[in-house]
């Protein structure tokens, strides 16, 4: 494992527990070159890959078809307007007005470790875990250096890609696109795994073969969004579930993206993910440095699951810095769906103090505490407690909920500015606006320009004041609108294009401030649902809200797309009233409760009003939470079957690191008639263990369980879920 460079052939050879990334350096001009990615080959000697023995070889054999050489060369790094006409990843803009860059490899370091990404989140790991290459190239008609960096982890496959640009020459040189990584591969009949949604109905996973020219997704909305997601796979034509070649792509990163994947004229297709280059120009001036942000790259030799597998690690030992990361969160009960705006001190209290006596831990008091927000049209930027809803003080409150042995949380959206509130009428430069138009309201409000220090630092004392003035044990931090009307009343002219990424680095600059500040906090960050789940975020919060829908059978595909790339202990969850406020759907009060169980788990309903079967089974529910959260966050995750493709049953589970212990949780949709059982096979075992089945005392033997199945009884009406809980006999 670890980071070679073979000075002969000039490869680097990055390997991971069990693939390979090869790269490769030709010719007198030095191109980088793809050689290879994949499952972990032994041998280095694979240049023969790039195919530069072919016509039309390389340029110091036939300058004469330069252009050929560059428009079919495997790129590590693809460039612009030099014969490259495939996807670039790297633009600029000149003082006399040219685009094109060339880039040639200079010199390289090789180390134990990984750097940190200056103001933005990025994965980590010690010396011993990890080690990184940075592959220095550079443009020496515009003195531009460009640092490729990758890191490999021991105990994950994975393969982290991010870029540094620097200005070594002497005139201002605006970059107009650079993207983070490229991956050119041939075809091997991709099939192109992207996910999608709306408000409510986030990450539902699409296939699409891949055709000739570019598909792929982006945002332009300041966000990664509900409606696409920074991430995208490539899974080769016969690659399942459990088997074959997927590579992954990830974005670490929480604003405007491009994910795209292009199939060209010799069936070899480039991938490539970064910042999106719309609306994106950066000045780069003497001596300037730009970071882009990270990319993970996952290959996968077991299909979608070893992604999966390869993530989830990644993940959850090497990007989620809180202390909450490895521990069971606190089950929180929180009053949005319970009460909306309508709310007081007595109204929480009574719902605090009959969670308590259920065994809830903590209160997580919702939109409305403040200004005068009585409705969503109002108040945001006001972040002062609205004493006459929170009567007698928001230390009261929280030291009464407190008294009860709960703890308390608290919901913000300091990103944002009602056109109704004191501070707009203070500071309307301070929303981002284009001058001489009226910016375009959503939910009746505007976004604070968190490029500007002034507007950061007043966010962050507003925020600060109300965390330091009680004891507030979580925080949940919402963002309710896409940004638009791109424009900042303080950035000069050949800055406004940078106004979406400073946008970005500003939120990431408050929230580990907080962070810093209150290092204890549990952060939950959400945005209007899962607007803004992605590996960026998760660097500030170990959670996030999965989606504003919270019934239990639309959110079978909504968890199942996020878990197929994040862990299960970062998925917001709860159980909530019905009929359902999303879809007025009526479900089994104990199916929201295993479905709800493979995320945080919560509540988010008024307990002294929901049917009192419901109320007296939250107990039971609570001791299921406490048995399996262990097991649901720090085991294993396989897809069983997938509601969202069979119409029919969802089927997941979840097995201990050391395969002594399974949860498996069946939901059936709808009922059918005159059918058999159903027959579900498990992953992730002990062929040669036996597994004892609690519900029934059954004993199995691992490969039974793995290889023949068991079945399942159709459960009696609609809705119906089932836990099996499976331990490894002594
Ligand atoms: C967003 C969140 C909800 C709730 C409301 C409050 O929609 O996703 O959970 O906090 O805002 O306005």
């Amino acid at each position: 494992m670890g980071i070679e460079f073979f000075e002969k052939e000039r490869i680097f050879k990055l390997d991971t527990p069990k693939s390979s990334y090869i790269i490769g350096v030709v010719d007198e001009e030095n191109f980088v070159g793809h050689v290879y990615y994949g499952k972990k080959c032994r041998d280095y000697k694979l240049g023969y890959l790039m195919r530069t023995d072919e016509a039309p070889f390389v340029p110091s054999k036939n300058e004469r078809d330069r252009l050929s050489f560059l428009d079919a060369f495997p790129f590590e790094y693809s460039t612009h307007g030099l014969g490259d006409f495939r996807e670039s990843c790297i633009q600029v803009k000149t003082s006399k007005g040219q685009s094109a860059v060339s880039l040639s490899y200079v010199e390289h370091k090789i180390y134990a470790g990984k750097p940190a990404l200056s103001g933005l989140p990025a994965t980590f790991g010690t010396e011993q875990e990890c080690s990184t290459l940075e592959l220095v190239c550079r443009d020496n008609v515009l003195d531009l250096k460009v640092i490729l960096y990758y890191s490999v982890f021991e105990d994950t496959d994975v393969v982290t890609r991010s870029v540094k640009v620097v200005n070594e020459g002497k005139e201002t040189i605006y970059l107009t696109k650079v993207l983070s990584a490229c991956l050119d591969m041939d075809n091997q009949d991709f099939e192109l795994l992207t996910m999608h949604g709306s408000w409510a109905r986030e990450r539902k996973v699409q296939y699409r073969k891949i055709g000739y020219g570019q598909q792929g997704v982006t945002s332009l909305r300041g966000e990664s969004s509900h409606q696409d997601h920074p991430f995208m796979a490539l899974k080769a034509g016969d690659a399942t579930q459990e088997m074959g070649d997927v590579y992954g792509m990830h974005f670490v990163y929480s604003g405007n993206f491009l994910a795209q994947a292009e199939l060209n004229q010799f069936d070899s297709v480039r991938a490539v993910m970064g910042i999106n280059p719309k609306d994106f120009c950066w000045k780069l001036e003497p001596q300037d440095e730009f970071q882009a942000p990270e990319v993970v790259l996952v290959y996968s030799a077991q299909g979608l699951d070893g992604m999966t597998t390869s993530l989830h690690t990644l993940y959850r030992k090497h990007l989620i810095r809180s202390e909450y990361k490895d521990k069971k969160r606190p089950i929180l009960i929180n009053n949005w769906e319970a009460t909306y705006f309508d709310f007081n001190t007595e109204k929480l209290l009574q719902i605090a103090k009959q969670a308590s006596e259920l065994g809830i831990e903590m209160l997580v008091m919702d939109d409305g505490w403040f200004g005068k927000r009585n409705d969503d049209n109002t108040s945001l930027g006001d972040w002062d407690v609205n004493e006459e809803k929170i009567n007698g003080g928001l230390k009261y409150l929280v030291d009464e909920v407190n008294k009860l042995g709960m703890k308390f949380g608290i919901w913000f959206e300091p990103e944002m500015i009602s056109p109704d509130s004191e501070l707009y009428k203070a500071h309307p430069d301070w929303a981002i606006a284009v001058p001489d138009r009226t910016p375009g309201r959503a939910r009746n409000q505007f976004v604070l320009d968190l490029s500007r220090k002034d507007v950061r630092e007043h966010t962050y004392e507003s925020i600060a004041k109300i965390l330091r003035s009680a004891n507030i044990e979580y925080v949940k931090w919402d963002m309710n609108r896409p940004l638009s009307d791109i424009g900042s009343a303080e950035l000069p002219a050949d800055r406004q294009g940078e106004l979406f990424h400073r946008y970005v680095l500003g939120v990431y600059e408050l929230q580990e401030r907080m962070m810093t500040e209150f290092p204890h906090l549990l952060l939950e960050n959400c945005s209007g649902g899962g607007a803004r789940f992605d590996p960026g975020m998760l660097y500030y919060s170990p959670q996030i809200w999965c989606s504003d829908d919270t019934d239990a059978i639309e959110r079978l595909s909504i968890q199942e797309g996020t878990a197929m790339i994040y862990p299960l202990s970062t998925m917001g969850a709860h159980v909530s009233d019905c009929p359902n406020h999303t879809v007025g759907r009526i479900t089994p009060f104990e199916t929201r409760g295993y479905v709800a169980l493979a995320g945080t788990f919560g509540y988010e309903l008024d307990v002294t009003k929901i049917p009192e079967e419901d109320r007296n089974s939250i107990p039971e529910q609570i001791q299921m939470y406490h048995k399996y959260n262990d097991l649901v966050r720090e085991g294993n995750y396989y897809r069983i079957a997938s509601y969202a493709q069979n119409h029919e049953y969802d089927c997941y589970m979840v097995v201990s690191q050391e395969q002594t212990e399974a949860l498996v949780t069946f939901v059936q949709v709808l009922n059918r008639p005159n059918c058999k059982s159903r027959k579900i096979k498990l992953k992730g075992l002990k062929s040669e263990a036996n597994y004892v089945l609690e519900e029934t005392g059954a004993l199995y033997a691992g490969d039974t369980l793995m290889n023949a199945g068991i079945l399942i009884e159709n459960p009696w009406g609609d809705f119906k879920g089932k836990l099996l809980h499976l331990t490894m006999q002594k």
